[in-house]
């Protein structure tokens, strides 16, 4: 029988099978959180990470010492979200099981099938939103076959579609935002481990999340100026609106209903429209908020430039009091990107900071490396690129006082400027 247990750290052996880690993503030097512990070092890594916990399945690899395994060991957890776990599902029957469709493949060919999708949503997505308007209910198996095609493209590559639905023209936006958030919020599920039935009420969930908005003229909704106080008090309503129009219709999931009224939450309560804080706000409408404000903040609109992935996370990861902190941290590894100015650790024997995008290949990164491992010592910095497929690859994220990097802002600056003598930052 599969039994998932929680061990310590320095109980990890050679043979076990890793599920899992308890505690920041940052804390752990793996970019993949599932395999096999086959290496010395990566059992050294583990063992000297910070990490509270491993979770090793038993039923995939080597059983760990009953004395290791017995021991009581505090858990934090996620915030739990009660009713995905019990609510029978109401799209079940409309979807698909994955097939052999959803095999990997790489950004450039997943951006081509990403693009006929995208060129779907938008008829389909905009039909279901001007229904809304008019006031007609919305019928979720003309948008439940998008899902399951937003789902396998996600699968196959995960920044391919999010990075096509980057690109919105004004008449556009709302629809491809929903599809942007909806796409968003089924990578993050499945990077929580969720069950299939509850990443298909995301996906729903995320492409229903601003439906209010219909409900607010458009002129405001496109205005490009200074918005006056009546006009975003009327903005600030379409939460409650949203949830209105979905109304009670049994086709869709409660977790829709529950992101859509409560998306524009922030974990210290200063967000809208009831002010929720921490524990009040559920796992989904957390996860929501994140969704939707990475995608408002990284896509192309004509009155703004967009922040680079790398840079929004970045960015988001500092903001104090707005999301769910460690949740921040699995969307980040969601997304497979580094938040720029992060200090990561390359394979090989070098640190690195990460600056940012490659503007022509979105699955690229930027970084600087500027210390050696092996010897201990900065070296010059040079600007390489980072590619899923070829040269160095990232490692995973370190932590700069682990390197006695003690003024790592200063260091930080130092890297970004060219040509400067590290040694007097370090
Ligand atoms: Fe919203």
């Amino acid at each position: 029988m599969r039994v998932l247990r929680h061990i310590k750290p320095a109980d990890v052996a050679t043979g076990m099978f890793i599920h899992g880690f308890v505690g920041s993503w940052f804390d752990h030097p793996f970019w993949r959180k599932k395999f096999l512990l086959e290496d010395d070092d990566d059992v050294l890594k583990i063992r000297q990470s910070r990490v509270d916990a491993v979770i090793v399945d038993d039923e995939r690899g080597s059983v760990p010492a009953p004395r290791a395994a017995e021991r009581p060991f505090a858990m934090p957890s996620l915030p739990s979200a009660p009713r995905l776990a019990t609510q029978p599902n109401p799209l079940a029957k409309r979807y698909t099981a994955p097939t052999a469709a959803t095999k990997s493949t790489s950004f450039r060919q997943e951006s081509k099938r990403a693009a006929k999708i995208v060129e779907k949503s938008k008829k389909q997505v905009g039909a279901m939103f001007e229904a809304a308007r008019m006031g007609q209910a919305i019928k979720v198996a003309d948008v439940a076959p998008l899902i399951d095609e937003i789902r396998d493209s996600v699968e196959r590559n995960n920044k391919a579609l999010t990075n096509l639905v980057r690109l919105k023209s004004k008449d556009e936006y709302t629809y491809m935002h929903s599809v942007a958030v909806c796409a968003l919020m089924i990578n993050f599920a499945r990077k929580l481990d969720l069950d299939e039935n509850t990443i298909r009420s995301m996906g729903m969930a995320g492409l229903l999340h601003d439906l209010g908005k219909m409900a607010v003229p458009q002129m405001i909704l496109d205005k490009n100026g200074r918005l006056t106080d009546e006009e975003f008090s009327a903005i600030r309503t379409h939460p409650e609106r949203g949830h209105a129009l979905i109304g009670d219709n049994p086709e869709i999931p409660d977790v829709a209903r529950d992101v859509c009224l409560h998306h524009h939450e922030k974990m210290d309560g200063t967000g809208y429209p009831f002010g929720l804080q921490g524990n009040e706000i559920s796992l989904a409408a957390r996860m929501g908020a994140i969704c939707d404000v990475y995608d408002a903040v990284t896509s192309n609109r004509p009155y703004k430039d967009p922040w680079t992935p790398c840079t929004a996370l970045g960015r988001m990861a500092q903001w104090e009091g707005h999301f769910d902190e460690r949740l921040m941290q699995v969307f980040i590894n969601s997304m497979g990107l580094y938040p720029a100015g992060g200090l990561v650790r390359l394979n090989d024997h070098r640190l690195a900071l990460v600056v940012d995008n490659c503007e022509d290949d979105p699955s690229a990164i930027r970084v600087r490396p500027f210390y050696c491992t092996s010897r201990l010592q900065l070296t010059k910095p040079v600007e390489i690129i980072i590619a899923p497929d070829r040269g160095p690859q990232i490692l995973g994220t370190e932590r700069p006082e682990f390197w006695h990097f003690d003024d790592w802002a200063a260091l930080r600056q130092s890297i970004l400027a060219k040509g400067a003598d590290l040694s007097a930052a370090a």
